[in-house]
């Protein structure tokens, strides 16, 4: 059992890479931004609450997100590991990850802390575009559908820009980013298990170097 957290501001890659440790080592990801964009599409009482909050940029009540991360390791009960990628955000659901995983007799393996300058971040998150139909990330200049218009998995033609990805929601999300999650590096660090790697390379170099990482991290039962 695998069990890491990519943590990194708004654009560092963390969607883009947790996808590759999915094909590549079969863990699941669990993206809280991913589900509470589908409770906002779906409607349910979340997605009600969690909308104006993601489009101002600012951070879901930690409650909402804990119990979203609490049913899907419940889902994925048999799961050979899991990536928590945008998960936790706050000293208060770092702590709550571990009681979640205490109950199920597991602990976290692993932190990855992806570092990247702020102008790039921008540059990214302008860019980006999924496809509509199976969520796969690509950006206008670094990771373009190898066949024009056509999704490199699933072959649909519908792609979507997120909401929340405009200069102004961005700079929020960073100054969130600065104020509430990287306080939480420490919490990790006293437990020696935070690896930083370098997220300005392109893609396949900082999934080489991650790679590296998670194939070396010792696993719990
Ligand atoms: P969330 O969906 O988690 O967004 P985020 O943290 O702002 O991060 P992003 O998804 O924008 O960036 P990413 O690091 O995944 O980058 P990506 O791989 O796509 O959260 C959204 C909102 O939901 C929050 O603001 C909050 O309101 C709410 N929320 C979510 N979780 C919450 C929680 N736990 N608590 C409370 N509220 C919560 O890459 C970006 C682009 O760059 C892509 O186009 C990609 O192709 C490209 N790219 C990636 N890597 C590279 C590279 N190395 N070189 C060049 N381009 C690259
Ligand atoms: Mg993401």
């Amino acid at each position: 059992m695998k069990l890491l957290i990519l943590l990194g501001p708004p654009g560092a890659g963390k969607g883009t890479q947790a996808q590759h440790l999915v094909s590549r080592f079969g863990l699941v990801q669990l993206s809280t931004g991913d589900m509470l964009r589908q409770a906002v599409k779906d409607g349910t009482e979340v997605g009600r609450k969690a909308d104006a909050i993601m489009k101002a940029g600012q951070l879901v009540p930690d409650e909402i997100v804990t119990s979203l991360i609490s049913e899907q390791l419940d889902k994925h009960a048999h799961a050979p590991g899991f990536i928590f990628d945008g998960y936790p955000r706050t000293q208060a659901q770092a702590v709550a990850l571990d009681a979640l995983l205490a109950d199920r007799g597991m602990k976290l393996n692993h932190v990855i802390e992806l570092t990247v300058d702020e102008d790039a971040l921008v540059t990214r998150i302008a860019g980006r575009f999924t496809c509509a139909r199976c969520n796969e990330g690509y950006h206008d200049t670094f990771k373009l559908p190898k066949v024009a218009g056509v999704c490199d998995i699933c072959a649909s033609t519908e792609f979507k820009r997120r909401p929340d990805d405009n200069a102004e929601t961005v700079r929020a999300r960073l100054a969130v980013y600065r104020a509430d999650t990287a306080p939480i590096l420490p919490y990790y660090e006293a437990k020696g298990i935070v690896s930083r790697v370098d997220g300005m390379g392109d893609i396949a170099s900082v999934g080489a170097a991650i790679d590296a990482i998670v194939q070396d991290v010792p696993v719990s039962a």
